[in-house]
């Protein structure tokens, strides 16, 4: 194993907390099999690097070339400011897709939480990938699940666990299998007029979460007093809550934004498949940051409250920050929660005066009007 120091790392621009690390076991698996294979970093190809641990560990040794994909944007710009301050360089970041696997020997997976990400890269990985290609994804062992082996074998003959090391595991897929015509994903569905379109790693899939359900129910009760209002959708996902309300409201100017590169490429299909894409705008952001500051009159919200695979309310809490920043003074928040969390005070604290607009057993509704 190389000397490289994986804690000097950091999750900046995301989250960062004592109990929250930039690195874990799992990646320094990743790279001591990567270093071992011998395979040169042209014909490696790293997916789900969170902060760029596996990256910058591989590039510090001297491996050069390797190609990355990371989902979420924080990640991403997480990355690149460890790669500054270390003054590592030396690799190239893609998509999923092609680009990214073409002629790859060894791909390096940190596992995705959901099995529909799996399933979408497990494809990807089969279809673009070098034939003799080895998939190595490893993940905490108390995150694994039998499921997991199940999607990969899907697509690759050879699927075979390794011992855990240090509460991590690596799985190695290898002989990948035919794949179908058609990527599986996009998948899409009907909801009552709305369609949603999902790639694998977007929250909820192709479905209406329930969370999703009271907040769109409640917005029925909702209109903002001035023409063409400008909208947000914080966080969107799939696009249900930006896209339920353009169709609603035509004159409505529309941004839908997330984090995750696979949110905003489902949330693209969804305006598409409603026939909006014209009047909503998707953006590949962390918490809005590239939008300007007071400039909607409505925010739609409906936030995370994990961090990975951890509960942690600073997911949620970021984009509230970021809510009270969008907003123009007497601008509103509508926002959904799970009702055991605090965000009714983060509200009323960061925004301004919040009144419950609807609360079910499990979920709450509030409105907050932007402070002037
Ligand atoms: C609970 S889901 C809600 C998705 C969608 N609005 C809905 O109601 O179905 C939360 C979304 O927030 C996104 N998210 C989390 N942190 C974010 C951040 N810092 N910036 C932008 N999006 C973020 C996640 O990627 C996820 O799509």
């Amino acid at each position: 194993m190389p000397d490289f120091d994986f804690r000097a790392l950091r999750r900046f621009p995301d989250v960062e907390a004592p109990n929250l690390q930039a690195w874990d076991a799992t990646d320094e698996l990743l790279v001591r099999w990567a270093l071992d294979s011998g395979i040169p970093g042209d014909e490696v190809a790293v997916i789900g690097d969170e902060y760029g641990a596996i990256t910058l560990a591989l590039a510090d040794a001297g491996i050069s070339g390797i190609r990355v994909h990371q989902d979420l944007v924080t990640g991403r710009r997480a990355l690149a400011r460890n790669a500054t301050a270390l003054g590592i360089s030396g690799w190239a970041s893609h998509d999923l897709g092609a680009e990214l696997l073409a002629g790859a020997r060894l791909v390096l997976l940190q596992l995705p939480k959901a099995l529909a990400e799996l399933e979408e890269i497990a494809d990807a990985v089969a279809r673009s990938a070098a034939p003799d290609v080895t998939l190595v994804a490893g993940g905490r062992v108390k995150h694994m699940t039998l499921a997991q082996n199940e999607v990969l074998a899907r697509r690759f003959g050879v699927v075979q666990p390794q011992r855990a090391e240090r509460k991590s595991r690596l799985v190695v897929a290898s002989e990948p299998l035919a794949v179908p015509a058609d990527p599986p994903f996009p998948v899409r569905q009907v909801h009552d007029g709305l369609t949603l379109c999902a790639f694998g790693g977007a929250f909820a899939g192709a479905r209406i979460d329930i969370g999703t359900r009271v907040l769109l129910n409640a917005m029925e009760g909702l209109s903002v007093p001035v023409v063409h209002p400008n909208v947000i959708d914080l966080g969107c996902g799939t696009g249900a809550l930006a896209a339920a309300f353009a169709l609603r409201h035509p004159d409505a100017v529309v941004i839908a934004t997330d984090r995750s590169a696979s949110a905003v490429r489902s949330a693209e299909a969804t305006m598409r498949a409603n026939g909006i894409e014209g009047r909503v705008q998707v953006t590949l952001d962390d918490a809005g940051s590239e939008l300007p500051d007071a400039s909607a009159d409505l925010v739609l919200l409906n936030p995370p409250f994990h961090l990975g695979a951890s509960v942690h309310e600073g997911a949620g809490q970021r984009l509230i920050q970021a809510a009270a920043r969008l907003l123009k003074p007497g601008g509103e928040v509508w926002t959904v929660f799970n009702s055991h969390l605090d965000h009714r005070r983060a509200l009323s604290r960061e925004v301004g005066a919040t009144e419950q607009v609807v609360r079910t057993p499990k979920f709450t509704v509030t409105r907050s009007i932007r402070r002037g």
